[in-house]
């Protein structure tokens, strides 16, 4: 599935030495102060938060806008950040990782995140003006928002997963951002096969399996080949993120086998990383942290597979979901390559008709759930010094508890 490497994909073939980076000071890179003027007030909105004008780095806490943030009065804002898609499962949960970190945290998508400590400023990443004009002033970008689906037109996943990046890569250089996070999937280099014990690999638009990996692929080639000096980028690969408020994996899973419609493909034996939700945003803090530093574990210009490490039997993480959610766990089988055909016809037959609800099984999904895909780990946690903190078991009682409503 990987032979066919883009050229000039830019991980992780890409040696060190291969893209010449200038030598930079270890400190963090200054950002001169944006004047508030710089950001419309026609275009912002009327929620929005004043900023004073402030550099990137140490920020006094005197010149702290008299906002009263939740969590963050410990520390100062360390960076004013802009993320999209923060009503979002991740981008949520992302937000507030940022927000408890002590950044200055902006939150744009078109309807509210609801994080408490961040501002939100309304929009489509499809708009530039509006992206132009709510970006101006930050110092780094977080960007999450993307058609999350199964199924759905063509059109509308690349306009808003290719397109928005394209957007957002612009408004962040032309606002004199110094950093930018795309988070990407492990999908965009998932041709099928499985991928056992891999680092990441380099996306692969022409062999991605549906619209969704494929554009999230062209997305994350475009943001890595936007890397520079004034700009560092790194993409950031989630592998199955789940969690309480999972309106994803576990709410599909879970609707699902309540309905009976969940069979396990196989024997359900396939070893499956996934990512909990809290490890997934504190992993794409670090990332943020790190995009800035240079040497042998610099990370800019570079692709990351996140994951829990610890892989597990596809059988037992259902099941782990399904009794969290009180859900009697799938026990009926059907064998893999009548799953991958079904799905590949059920999806040919949901292309017709477009803007109803999702497929049952698609040809992605069939093999997302009957092959092994679990990921090398070392290098994402020594260049983003980084461990997931919450295990998976931890992470099944706090689900568990969740549908409880304890
Ligand atoms: N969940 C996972 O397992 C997983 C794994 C790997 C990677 N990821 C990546 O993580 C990101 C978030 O995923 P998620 O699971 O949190 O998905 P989600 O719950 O569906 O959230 C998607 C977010 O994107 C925003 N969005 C969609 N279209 C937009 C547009 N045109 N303009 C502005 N915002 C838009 C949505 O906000 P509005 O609808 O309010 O605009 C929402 O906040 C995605 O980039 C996804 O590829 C997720």
């Amino acid at each position: 599935m990987t032979d066919s490497e883009a050229p000039d994909a830019p991980v992780p073939a890409k040696p060190a030495a291969a893209k010449p980076r200038a030598a930079k000071p270890a400190a963090p890179k200054p950002v001169a102060p944006k004047p508030a003027a710089a950001k419309p007030a026609a275009l912002k909105p009327a929620a929005a938060k004043p900023r004073a004008a402030k550099p990137a780095s140490a920020k006094p806490a005197s010149a702290k806008p008299a906002r009263v943030k939740s969590r963050a009065v410990k520390r100062a804002p360390q960076l004013r950040v802009f993320v999209t898609g923060a009503s979002g499962f991740l981008g949520r949960a992302v937000a507030a990782e940022l927000v408890a970190a002590g950044h200055d945290v902006t939150c744009f998508q078109r309807r509210a995140s609801g994080v408490t400590g961040a501002t939100d400023a309304l929009g489509s990443i499809t708009d530039a003006a509006r992206v132009a004009a709510a970006i101006a002033g930050h110092d780094a970008v977080v960007h999450l928002a993307a058609k999350v689906s199964l199924a759905g037109d063509p059109a509308d996943f690349e306009a808003v997963n290719v397109g928005g990046t394209r957007i957002l890569l612009a408004a962040a250089t032309d606002a004199g951002a110094s950093r930018f996070v795309y988070v990407s999937s492990p999908s965009v280099a998932h041709a099928g096969a499985s991928l056992v014990g891999l680092d990441a690999l380099p996306a692969d638009p022409e062999h991605a399996r549906g619209d969704y990996a494929r554009t999230k692929a062209r997305a994350e080639l475009l943001a890595l080949a936007a890397d520079s000096e004034a700009l560092r980028v790194v993409a950031v690969r989630p592998h199955l993120v789940w969690g309480p408020g999972d309106t994803q994996l576990v709410a599909r899973i879970v609707e699902r086998a309540r309905a009976g419609r969940l069979p396990l493909l196989g024997h359900g034996a396939a070893l499956i990383d996934t990512t909990y939700v809290d490890n997934a945003a504190s992993a794409i803090r670090a990332a943020l942290d790190r995009v800035d530093a240079d040497g042998a574990h610099g990370v800019h210009g570079r692709a990351y597979v996140i994951t829990n490490g610890e892989p597990r039997p596809v059988a037992e993480l259902l099941a782990g979901m399904c009794r969290a959610a009180g859900v009697r766990p799938p026990a009926w089988r059907v064998p893999a390559s009548v799953a991958r055909g079904a799905g590949s016809l059920i999806e040919a037959g949901w292309r017709l008709r477009p803007g109803v609800d999702e497929p049952p099984m698609t040809r992605f999904l069939a093999e997302q759930l009957s092959t092994a895909h679990w990921f090398d780990q070392r290098r994402t946690r020594a260049d983003l010094r980084w461990m997931p903190a919450v295990s998976l078991d931890e992470g099944f009682a706090r689900l568990e508890r969740s549908y409880r409503g304890a």
